[in-house]
């Protein structure tokens, strides 16, 4: 089904925008949204186009295209129409792709939906045309949180990349939100998204989550994009790809590092993905059972365990993603029987429905794994990773916020 052949005319990004911010439970990251779209389009007017935000609705509609379907997709459930849809769009976004989902809930009445999406985008994979990133304060809080500006300083890359992309900060009420809609009947991941014991995981598990509901780019706040999401599939694969992951450490013929588990590791700092792939679902899976794991471990109920750096990247962080990725790429092809398989890659490899990227797609940059770390921004590069974030210490630019 088309992306955009289905939107109701007349629901330009500006209206809904204005809507959202209108929406009380939405003010803060509307806000947001709007001050750094009003930015990308300056930019963009200014930067030589001449159509101004006409563009948006003058645009050609690309064909109808089908996104790849997963063999364990369910047919979507009903959504009831929302009380307070977005102006100008159908009460159910009209069959958009985001309301077909597995996980998506016909239970809930919330509208979560601030992220509409946007007609024009030219969507060239089943990706939805969706950016997300998060914002969370460090402690669950019932005052107003705010960070600093300066901690979405990266996020105009992303605007100016991906116009007509929707684009979303996701912070505590958003989070609790999407949970609450989609996941809510599940008992099990409310329990460990409200107790999860530190903020890094919580942020961890609620991109894994938003993936798995809505589909679309999750990508850390103090990452920068370098080239537009609609070019990150190759042309010749765009109907068969349905997660696009890149790697962050290829061990090759080095030394092992203390704490990275594989040899080969997948980075969880920008995941690609279409609603409702099952690796989601088994991340998922995987990050309850470790939390009941280290809660017996330590003797602890999970909100009050302390973990060690390397207990978070084995439950929520990148090598848990990595071992969840691995299996899920086995299951695909059964040749695959080390994360060496992986190790040497030098372009884009797809297994099954999922595509992935040598070092220098999501992982330039780093004195290691073969990346390119000579100041030169290599071909392969989709995004940078500045490393700012830090789910350990204090974020200096985050003030009580934590983005990664
Ligand atoms: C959409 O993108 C494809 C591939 O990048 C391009 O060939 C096509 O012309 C684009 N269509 C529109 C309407 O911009
Ligand atoms: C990582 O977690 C898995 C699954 O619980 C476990 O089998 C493995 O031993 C852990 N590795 C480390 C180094 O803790
Ligand atoms: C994966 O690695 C194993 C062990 O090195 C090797 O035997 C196997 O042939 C490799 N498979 C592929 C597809 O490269
Ligand atoms: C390492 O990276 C460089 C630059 O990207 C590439 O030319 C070279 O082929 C890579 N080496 C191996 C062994 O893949």
């Amino acid at each position: 089904m088309s992306m955009s052949v289905s939107r109701v005319a007349g629901s330009s990004l500006p209206a809904q925008l204005l809507h959202h911010v209108t929406r009380r439970r939405h003010r803060f990251y509307g806000a947001v949204a709007v001050a750094l779209l009003l930015f990308s389009v300056a930019i963009w007017v200014y930067g030589g186009f001449d159509r101004g935000v006409d563009f948006i609705t003058s645009l050609p509609r690309p064909p109808p295209q089908s996104p790849p379907q997963h063999p364990h997709q369910q047919p979507p459930p009903a959504v009831p129409p929302s009380s307070s849809s977005l102006a100008g769009s159908s009460s159910t976004h009209g069959g958009h792709p985001t309301q077909t989902s597995p996980a998506a809930k016909a239970t809930s009445s919330s509208d979560w939906r601030h992220s509409s999406q946007s007609p024009a985008a030219n969507v060239s994979h089943g990706i939805p045309p969706k950016i997300w990133q998060i914002l969370l304060p460090k402690k669950p809080t019932n005052q107003k949180f705010i960070p600093k500006p300066e901690i979405l300083e990266e996020t105009p890359s992303w605007l100016v990349m991906n116009t007509d992309y929707a684009y979303t900060v996701v912070s505590q009420d958003g989070g609790d939100e999407v949970v609450q809609q989609y996941f809510g009947d599940d008992p099990r991941i409310l329990d460990a998204y409200t107790k999860m014991p530190n903020v890094g995981m919580k942020s961890d598990l609620l991109r894994y989550l938003i993936l798995e509901a809505e589909g679309g780019v999750y990508s850390d706040t103090d990452t920068v994009a370098l080239k537009p999401i609609n070019d990150w599939v190759p042309a010749h694969l765009r109907d068969k790809v349905s997660v696009v992951v890149g790697l962050e450490f290829d061990r090759r013929d080095g030394p092992a590092w203390a704490d990275i588990l594989h040899d080969v590791q997948f980075c969880q700092w920008t995941i690609a993905a279409a609603p409702g792939h099952p690796v989601f679902r088994k991340m998922v899976e995987r990050i309850l059972s470790k939390l009941d794991e280290l809660s017996a471990e330590h003797g602890l109920p999970i909100e009050q365990l302390k973990p060690s750096s390397v207990e978070v990247m084995n439950s929520t962080g990148p090598a848990a993603w990595s071992e969840v990725v691995f299996h899920q790429l086995q299951e695909f092809d059964n040749t695959i029987t080390d994360y060496r398989n992986l190790s040497y890659m030098t372009e884009p490899r797809l297994i099954g429905d999922i595509l992935v990227l040598t070092i220098d797609g999501f992982g330039m940059g780093q004195p290691h794994s073969n990346s390119t770390d000579d100041g030169s921004i290599p071909e392969a590069a989709l995004v940078k990773h500045l490393f700012k974030g830090s789910w350990r210490g204090n974020d200096k630019r985050s003030g009580d916020a934590e983005s990664t």
